[in-house]
Order: structure tokens, then sequence, then C-alpha cells
């Protein structure tokens, strides 16, 4: 197998430089929490891929679906020739998703292509054009998610023009606002009413706990007085779960953690334990408003994918892996707020579930909008981790956001492992993370 060195060296003669990685180290195999690259060094695996193999990569269930899948068919396109599978992982959206009412959903292949087509429906609906979006939101990098995304760098710096008649309204963010949520959702909907026009808005899009953005818990009472004013205006509220859906905060989808019944939810990375498939699931009479022919793609709901999602929905209902993310929360959130004791640059820990975050700022500092940021320091710290062998993402518009997305499936010695070297990154930077 040739070494890392080596892939990284050919990569660059082939790969696209826009297309960048985290570590320059090659995967060889993965399983469970941990991964193993091409040079024999195994990692723990506190990303699961960006919040993708909740079940763990490599899950046997997942496995033995996918082969036994592609020995019998492996695509017609379902708008060619039907098959169960896709049917049956509607049937399970129905049944997993908020809301005790008649739903239907259509799969497609990413979370963009879901947030795209969720947006196509809600203005397919409501007859109306506008789309209310939130500071720090990611929504994915197409061209009209791109314009539903906030940050600039690196996802939209010179992919302009973006689409149209998207409105950007103030997100409850806890450290930096200092709003309660019924004040911060009184804020966002004054700049609604002002700046769109309630009549004008086909829907509402927020991600119940912001990703990309900064792993922003809104406060309590937010979603829920926005969900309100979207129904009263007679816009589609879309939650986007595409990273917090499937168990990842602690139940199956983070809406439930305020009781809130999203018209529309799109679902995508942990519904396929590691296969691209995504949905659109919402409320029968909204998703049906769109014609015969008016939603679908050549590989959306692809056989293959469908029969992983089965499976992984399958291993996640036996191993009850909501609870598994809120033992890990259990676990690592005292250790995440000692650290905070130890190191002032920790300016929160926050999260839900296996979704947790430090957001590090420059102590003592402060602008605009709240704590000074520290990049920097974010940056040093997951380069420590990195070299000492923990898969660690950061986030945040301002960059300076660590966080930790491990498979639920991780062992309570491995989640101890990562926690270990997260704690001995901090403790080694210290002195110069100020
Ligand atoms: C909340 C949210 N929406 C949409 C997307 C886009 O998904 P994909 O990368 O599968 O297109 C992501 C990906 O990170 C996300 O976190």
């Amino acid at each position: 197998m040739p070494s890392s060195a080596e892939l990284h060296r050919r990569r660059s003669e082939a790969v696209a430089r826009g297309v960048s990685s985290m570590i320059p180290s090659y995967v060889s195999s993965a399983g469970g929490g941990t991964m193993t690259d091409v040079d024999g060094r195994e990692w723990i695996d506190f990303a699961a891929g960006i919040a993708v193999t909740n079940v763990g990569n490599a899950a046997p269930r997942v496995v033995a679906a996918v082969r036994d899948q592609v020995e019998r068919f492996a695509h017609t396109c379902f708008m060619i020739a039907p098959y169960e599978q896709y049917v049956a992982v509607c049937e399970e959206l129905a049944a997993l998703t908020p809301g005790d009412f008649a739903k239907r959903s259509a799969l497609f292949n990413s979370g963009a292509e879901a947030v795209e087509n969720a947006v196509k429906i809600a203005r397919h609906a409501t007859g109306r054009q506008a789309i209310v979006v939130f500071d720090h939101a990611y929504h994915g990098r197409t061209n009209l998610t791109l314009a539903l995304t906030a940050k600039v760098m690196p996802y939209k710096q010179g992919f302009g023009p973006f689409a149209g008649e998207i409105y950007r309204v103030p997100m409850s963010y806890p450290l930096r606002d200092g709003r309660s949520g019924a004040d911060a959702a009184a804020y966002a909907i004054g700049q609604i009413e002002k700046h769109v026009g309630a009549a004008n808005v086909a829907a509402v899009l927020i991600e119940p706990v912001q990703g990309e953005g900064g792993f922003v818990v809104p406060a309590p009472g937010f979603l829920p007085a926005l969900a309100a004013w979207t129904r009263q205006a007679g816009a589609v509220f879309i939650a986007d779960e595409i990273q917090t859906g499937f168990c990842r905060t602690g139940a199956w989808f983070a809406s439930e953690h305020e009781g809130i019944e999203p018209d529309l939810i799109t679902t995508a990375k942990g519904i396929a334990g590691g296969l691209p498939l995504a949905a659109v699931t919402g409320r029968a009479e909204i998703m049906d408003a769109v014609h015969p022919g008016g939603l679908g793609g050549t590989y959306g709901g692809n056989p293959i994918a469908c029969a992983a999602a089965l499976a992984s929905i399958e291993t996640m209902r036996e191993l009850d892996l909501a609870a598994a993310a809120r033992h890990i929360e259990a676990v690592a959130r005292p250790r995440l707020e000692a650290l905070a004791a130890k190191h002032p640059q920790i300016g929160e820990v926050r999260g839900r579930g296996a979704m947790l975050a430090l957001e590090l700022i420059v102590p003592g500092e402060s602008g605009p909008n709240g704590p000074a940021p520290d990049p920097q320091g974010t940056a040093a710290v997951a380069k420590a981790a990195h070299e000492s062998g923990l898969l660690l993402l950061t986030c945040g518009t301002y960059g300076n956001v660590i966080r930790l997305l491990p498979p639920l499936v991780i062992t309570d010695d491995e989640l101890d492992r990562g926690l270990t070297l997260l704690e001995q990154a901090f403790d080694n930077l210290g002195a110069s993370l100020v």
C-alpha cells in the first residue's frame, strides 16, 4: 500500500486544490470509533466524517445490507422502475420525524440537494418566493444553498452571483447576543416583518443547532416562537436537521428538544451510515403540492443507499443510539467544563448530546459581537490534536470553535482516550494560547 506521503504527492498532481483535507494521512480502514491510516497509525475519531457515521464506520448491519443489495441490483432509477427500499425509507422517516400528521418524503443524494428541494417545495406550495435564513447558517455549497449559507470564506468567496429572494436575520447566540430566546425571536421576526413582509415569506429555514456556524444552540424558546410565527404567516417552517438528525443530539431529531414539529425536515449525513442519501420529509399537503415529475434525479434514493439507511436506522433503534449520545454528553461535558475552568480561553462549553463544542476567546477582550474570538488558538489546538492522533474538527463563523462529533458507538475507552488527547492539546499549548 502506498504511504500517505506518496499519496499526497500523487494527489497534488491530480486532485483540484479547491478540495482540501484536514489531515495529510490517508485512510486504510475505519470502524467503530477509530480509523487506521495507510502508515499503520490509529486515530481516535471525533469527527464521524462530519456527523455521518453515527452507527460507526463499517457497521456490521450496514455492510451486510449493502453487500446484499449490490448483489441483487445497484440501480434502476426510482423514477423509471421503483423498488421497495425507497418506500421503506420514506415510511421510516414518517414514523421517526416529529409530528403526528400525514407525511410524505422525497429522497436525494446530498444535504445540499435536500435543502434545494425543500426550498422548491415550499415555494411551490405557498406560491411565494422569500426564504428567511439566519446569521451563521450553513446549508450547503450548491449555488442556491450558498446563497442560504452565511460564511464567505471559504464557502462563498468568488462563487457569486448567488440566488435571489434570500433574506438573512439575526440568530439567537446566547454567548454573543445576550438575549433570551423570546427576545431574540421577537427581534428576528421584527426584521422579517420590516424587510421582507410576512405575506411574502415562503419559508423560514433554520438548523435547530447550527453546525458549521459554530454548534450554536439557540436560547430556549427561540425556535418555538419562530415556528409559531411562521405558521401564522402561512409560510413553511423548515428544520435543517442534516447535521443534528439521527440520534446525534440525544434524540432522533434536535427539534424534539424544544417540542417543535417542523412542516418540512431535511436530513442526510447520519441517515445511511456513510452512503450518500438525503431526504425532505414533511406535511403531506405541502409535499404533495408539487405536480408529478416535479421532483427527482437520477440517483436520488439509490437502492444501495436506501438499504444502508434501513440498516442504520435498525442499528440506531436496537442499540438506542439516542441514549448513547446522551451518555457521551454525560461523560464528556464535565471533562470539557473542567478544562474550561482551567483554561480561560475556553469561553463556553455548549452543545447537545454527542454534538459538543468549545468556543475559544481571547480572555478579557471583547468587541461588537461579544467576546473576542481566538481562531489562532483554535487552529493550534486542532493541530496539536491531529499530531497526537485525534481526528478533531473546528467550525464557527469566526473559526474559533472546536467541535466533538464522535460516532455514537464509540466505546468508553475510545472516548476517554480522545478526551485525554484533547486535554493534553490544551495543557501543552496552555501558555501560548493567550
Ligand atoms: C446543516 C447542514 N445543512 C446542509 C449541509 C450540506 O450537506 P452536504 O454536504 O451533504 O451537501 C450540511 C453539511 O455539512 C449541514 O451541516
